[in-house]
Parts: structure tokens; C-alpha cells; sequence
């Protein structure tokens, strides 16, 4: 297999903005997200200054002290981020005591397989935003060199290099990780079944063919109508376009994903935020960082399926319930999530989970499309502990796959070639150990 042909093209590197600096605070390993301190990095968009201490301080113990920390390397492109990358992360972290993480930047992207549908800053939110990722490296090449290899050991003081047990071909037939192998630096993991970004981009690609039936309706909008609400009633995923999702919901994924247990400690300050995070994007990282920064602990309600049909239309969600709520349990500003929150936050939520404060981002699709339902904020709102939040982002979903729309013809065929190699793939596969 080529680079770039496999979902989760892991190559590359550099970059000199952004990083996690790790900090000895009273005994226990805080990671300290200093975004806000690059300024070359976040191009002028708005951060904070604040060194912001992550919520999931356990899985940063220090190891016996005196011994080295081994730090682990893992790239890709991470376009369109989905919870198969995350999962990726989270295995390779489980090598080492620290992940660094390449992405690649957009013009090895566009070289290699056309255009990204994210940005590098985008994709470098996201990455960020994953509760595994201690370092990342921006900008990264597409295929690791030699020279950037020496420069991973030596700069970046990489132990082992990760990658998935797909094997990467370079365009001459050589193993791109021949190089790591052969100085005993290289370690792999098992690839994440079951979901791709070729998948994700088929979904999206499909549902709007299907949405082009609308369209005398209600112009050219993407958000299509909750036309024949009935009809999806009952339907697992309504999105899908007829992709057949190979991803098996087990209940140890979203164990692995879990902050192991924990819940609010006493006297938290719990802070609620609900909404579909459909196709999650860098817009989701960053209302979710703001809304954690409110309280001690942030619960996230992701909305039912059925619930963001009827907000969004029968071609919604792209991405159903399950994968979403991983995608929402990947980010590091999320202690817990609801999997398939009401519509409304009723008083008995607020008791049940000890809520203070419920937020709503001020850039939400679902500001346009309550579709005359009762303000799902009413009583939190009469309560007096309900707060709009100033949404750092202006992305959200609908704009992603607008962004796929009209570069469709690229897509379509980008994917046709993707599709048939994945096939053959899941035709093909036995059985690997390993999670
Ligand atoms: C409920 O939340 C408040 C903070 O909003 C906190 O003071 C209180 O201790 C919490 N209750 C319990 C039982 O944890
Ligand atoms: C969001 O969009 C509005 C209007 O299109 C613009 O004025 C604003 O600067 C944008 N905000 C961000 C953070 O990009």
C-alpha cells in the first residue's frame, strides 16, 4: 500500500509553534496547553494566554521517578479527524509515556492526494484537542526522510516511531519505515477498523446526492428540511447514503475512551453543554475548551440521532450516535458525556448531574433550526444558570461538507479509488490481536 492510500497516513513532521509543556506540579505531571502563547501558530485567532491546566490529570503520572520518559512519534494527515485517528493515538500513547504527534502539512497533502478538507490549523486544533497528544509537530512531510528522522531523534528526542500494521509503501516500493526498523526504533499498532475518512466523505457525498431532491424546496441549502420525519422514525443511521458502517460499538472502546471512572469530585462545579458534534471539527475543540474553563467538570450531552434528524433533516447526522459521543470522548476538555441526550434540559437533569451552568455557543447550527420546538433552555434559563458562549470558531458542520460539496468531482473520484482498495481490504482481513 501506497502513502496516502490507506485512511490513516501516518508520515511526517516539524513544526515550530504550539507545544504541550509538560510541568512538575505538586507531585503529579500537569500538562500546561500553552496555545496561546504561539502566536505564529493560531495566525492571529483568538486564544487565551493562560497556560490552562488539562482536566485528565491521571493519565499524566510521572513514572518512577529518575527514569526516562519514552517519548513515542506518531503522524498523519488527520484530515477529517474521526474517532479511528483518535483511537490510533490512544494505542500508540499506551508504548510510550509521551505521544508527540506529526501532521502533515497541506501542501504534502495536496502533492499527494489533493486537497485537505481542513486546514493545518485546523487539523492541528483538533489534534491538539485529543487526550493523548502531548507534543505536536506542525507542518510535517509526507514521507519521513533520513534527515527528518535524525532530526525526530536528536531535536525532538523520539524514542520509537509508531505506526499502523497497514503496511506504507513509498512511490519507488520501498517500506516507508524501513529506516526506523532497522535502527530498532519502530513499534506498531493495530489498525482501527470500522471507520475512515474515505468512509466519512462517501457519507457526505451520498447525502447530498440525496438531498438534490430538495432543493426546489429550499434553494441550494445543504441543511435540508425534516421533511417525512415519520418515515426515518425507527431507521438506524438515515445518512448514510447506503455506506455500510463497519464500526462495532463494543462497550471497552468507550471504556478505553473514558476518563477511567471519575466523576465530579466534591464540591464541582458541573457545567453542561449539549448538541449533536456531528462530523466534530475544530469549532467543537474550542467551544469545548471555553465551556471546561466555566467549571471543574464539563458533561456533554450528544443529542439522539432521531433528535438531530428532526433539528437537521433526514440526511442528518453523517456520523451516528456512537461515533460521535467517541469523537466527544476523545477531546481532553470532556470528563463525560450523555450518550443520547433530550432535546430539552429539564430540572431533573439538573438535579441528577448537579449542573450550574448550562452553555450554548453562539455559532450552533441549531440556532436556526429549532424548528418551532419549545427553547430547550427554558429552565435552565429560568433557573438563572444559563449563559450564551462566544464560539471561538466560526466552522461547523454544515460548512465541512460544503467544503466537500464544492470540491465534489475531486472527491467523488478520490474516493472511487479508496472505496474499492477498502473493500478489498475488509474482503481480505483476518483476525489481528491487540486493541
Ligand atoms: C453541587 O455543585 C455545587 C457547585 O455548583 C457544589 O458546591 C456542591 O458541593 C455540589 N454538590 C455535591 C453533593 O457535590
Ligand atoms: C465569523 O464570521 C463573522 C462574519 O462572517 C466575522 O465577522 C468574524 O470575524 C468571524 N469570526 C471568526 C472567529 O472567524
Amino acid at each position: 500500500m501506497e502513502p496516502g492510500n490507506m485512511d490513516f497516513d501516518t508520515n511526517g513532521w516539524m513544526w515550530d509553534g504550539v507545544y504541550y509543556y509538560p510541568h512538575l506540579f505538586g507531585g503529579i505531571m500537569l500538562t500546561a496547553a500553552l496555545l496561546g502563547l504561539s502566536t505564529s501558530f493560531f495566525g492571529g485567532i483568538s486564544v487565551t494566554n493562560l497556560p490552562y491546566f488539562l482536566p485528565d490529570l491521571g493519565m499524566f503520572h510521572k513514572k518512577k521517578s529518575g527514569k526516562k520518559h519514552v517519548r513515542v512519534y506518531m503522524d498523519g494527515c488527520f484530515d477529517l479527524m474521526h474517532y479511528g485517528h483518535a483511537n490510533a493515538l490512544r494505542q500508540a500513547k499506551a508504548l510510550g509515556d509521551e505521544l508527540v504527534v506529526g501532521v502533515v502539512s497541506d501542501e504534502e497533502i495536496i502533492a499527494n492526494k489533493g486537497p485537505p478538507v481542513l486546514s493545518m490549523e485546523e487539523r492541528l486544533v483538533l489534534v491538539s484537542g485529543l487526550k493523548w497528544v502531548d507534543e505536536v509537530i506542525d507542518n510535517a512531510p509526507y514521507a519521513i526522510t533520513e534527515e527528518f528522522m535524525n532530526r525526530l531523534f536528536n531535536e525532538h528526542k523520539i524514542d520509537y516511531i509508531i505506526h499502523g500494521d497497514d503496511p506504507c509503501l513509498l512511490p519507488d516500493g520501498t517500506d516507508a519505515y524501513a529506516l526506523a526498523k532497522k535502527a530498532g526504533r519502530y513499534k506498531q499498532i493495530k489498525r482501527t477498523e470500522g471507520v475512515s475518512s474515505t468512509d466519512i466523505v462517501g457519507r457526505i457525498l451520498a447525502s447530498a446526492k440525496d438531498m438534490k431532491v430538495y432543493e426546489g424546496h429550499e434553494g441550494s441549502s445543504l441543511h435540508g428540511e425534516p421533511h417525512n420525519l415519520n418515515s426515518i422514525q425507527g431507521e438506524e443511521s438515515c445518512a448514510n447514503g447506503g455506506h455500510i458502517s463497519h464500526f462495532l460499538p463494543t462497550s471497552r472502546r468507550i471504556v478505553q475512551f473514558s476518563n477511567g471512572g471519575k466523576g465530579p469530585g466534591p464540591n464541582s462545579r458541573v457545567v453542561y453543554i449539549d448538541g449533536a458534534f456531528d462530523l466534530f471539527h475544530a469549532g467543537h475543540v474550542e467551544i469545548l475548551k471555553s465551556a471546561r474553563k466555566l467549571g471543574d467538570f464539563l458533561l456533554v450531552g450528544i443529542h439522539s440521532d432521531q433528535i438531530v434528524s428532526e433539528q437537521r433533516g433526514t440526511h442528518h447526522p453523517i456520523m451516528h450516535l456512537h461515533e460521535r459521543s467517541l469523537s466527544v470522548l476523545a477531546c481532553r476538555y470532556v470528563d463525560e458525556v450523555i450518550i443520547g441526550a433530550p432535546w430539552e434540559v429539564t430540572r431533573d437533569m439538573i438535579t441528577t448531574f448537579n449542573i450550574s451552568l448550562v452553555v450554548h455557543g453562539t455559532v450552533a447550527e441549531s440556532n436556526h433550526f429549532w424548528n418551532g420546538k419549545a427553547d430547550p433552555y427554558e429552565v435552565p434559563k429560568s433557573l438563572g444558570m444559563f449563559q450564551m458562549l462566544e464560539s471561538p470558531k466560526n466552522i461547523t458542520t454544515t460548512l465541512v461538507a460544503q467544503r466537500i460539496m464544492a470540491n465534489h468531482e475531486i472527491y467523488e473520484k478520490r474516493n472511487a479509488k479508496k472505496e474499492a482498495s477498502e473493500r478489498k481490504y475488509y474482503e481480505e482481513r483476518k483476525y489481528v490481536s491487540g486493541d
